[in-house]
């Protein structure tokens, strides 16, 4: 028996950085993201006659990832029983570089687990699972506009704006030093911003709803980069300092503000990683990639609005 599931990467509008319990992945604030079309991973779980593998873009996987997946795995029903699988697993985009490779990494494996071990889970049961995984990994579950509420599930919000774009612009796709697990836990400990953090980011998610729903884009642009430069100041404060942007991150930042001067709408946010990612409207896409172009920045992946996780194949 295969089963191939394929799941989208995420990227958050309204973050979540930091867990009030660890164990079970309660995070301090409801965090809501945005889909995407342009990156995804693609799992495979297969019957074997050897033990549990996992083999990750073509290499086998890490001894440490060997442990973390399996103690994953262990949350399935029928696991323990059926161990002897092979689990192959390909992202299209750059792995654990800020750009979402473990949101859709745990989505797409929960989602082949799931029905490889016939566990019949709705996504929102799922949720509960896959955010043990990596806690981003819940939202890319679903498609479109999806809110994780902290103390219960995640849950599509419906939008009118379906023309929104993300620009991914590449500054750095190598792994990143700090694992953002590590990088979070630090922050809620040290860094002095973390009551501010909580408070903003609460507000925020209610905010940004809201505009959502009624389709305000400036709104939605606004909280986005909000969201992001108080995560990134709030890291910044902790002992020691944690900080993923780069000064060529700082420059796309400048240029999407000096466009906005001029009347486009558009926005950055960034994650665990110097990439920055621009939102905007289909309208105004060729605008913003004439003018990264023109400042150097040939390097980026244009995503539209993605699809839920699903399973592809199974035979
Ligand atoms: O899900 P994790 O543990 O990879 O953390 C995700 C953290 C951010 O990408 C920075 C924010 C978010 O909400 O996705």
């Amino acid at each position: 028996m295969k089963v191939t599931a394929k799941a989208p990467i995420n990227i958050a509008l309204i973050k979540y950085w930091g867990k009030e319990d660890e164990k079970n992945v309660v995070p301090y604030n409801d965090s809501i993201s945005l889909t995407l079309d342009c990156y995804y991973t693609e799992t495979s779980i297969s019957s074997s006659d050897r033990p549990f593998q996992m083999v990750l873009n073509g290499v086998v996987a890490s001894m440490e990832d060997h442990i973390h997946i399996e103690s994953f795995l262990n949350h399935f029903e029928g696991f323990k029983e059926n161990s002897n699988i092979l689990i192959e697993s390909k992202n299209t985009g750059p792995t654990a570089a800020g750009l979402a490779s473990s949101a859709s990494g745990f989505a797409a494996l929960s989602v082949a687990a799931n029905r490889y071990f016939k566990n019949n889970r709705s996504a929102e049961e799922l949720a509960s699972i896959t955010k043990l995984g990596s806690g981003s990994a819940s939202r890319s579950l679903l498609g479109g506009f999806v809110q994780w509420h902290r103390l219960s599930t995640i849950e599509q919000i419906e939008s009118p704006l379906q023309d929104v774009k993300m620009i991914i612009v590449l500054i750095d796709t190598n792994k990143k030093e700090i694992a953002s697990k590590v990088a979070m836990k630090k922050t809620v400990e040290t860094s002095p911003l973390y009551p501010i953090w909580i408070r903003k980011s609460r507000e925020a998610a209610i905010l940004m709803r809201e505009a959502l729903e009624k389709g305000d884009f400036q709104k939605v642009g606004q909280l986005t980069e909000e969201s992001a430069l108080l995560m990134h100041a709030t890291m910044y404060a902790s002992t020691p300092a944690i900080s993923y942007i780069q000064d060529a991150s700082w420059d796309v930042w400048n240029l999407v503000h000096e466009l906005r001067k001029q009347q486009v709408p558009a926005f950055c946010t960034m994650d665990a990683g110097p990439n920055v990612k621009i939102i905007t409207r289909d309208a105004y896409l060729k605008t913003i990639i004439e003018q990264l172009k023109i400042y150097g920045f040939l390097d980026f992946v244009v995503s539209g609005i993605g699809k839920k996780a699903e399973v592809v194949d199974e035979n």
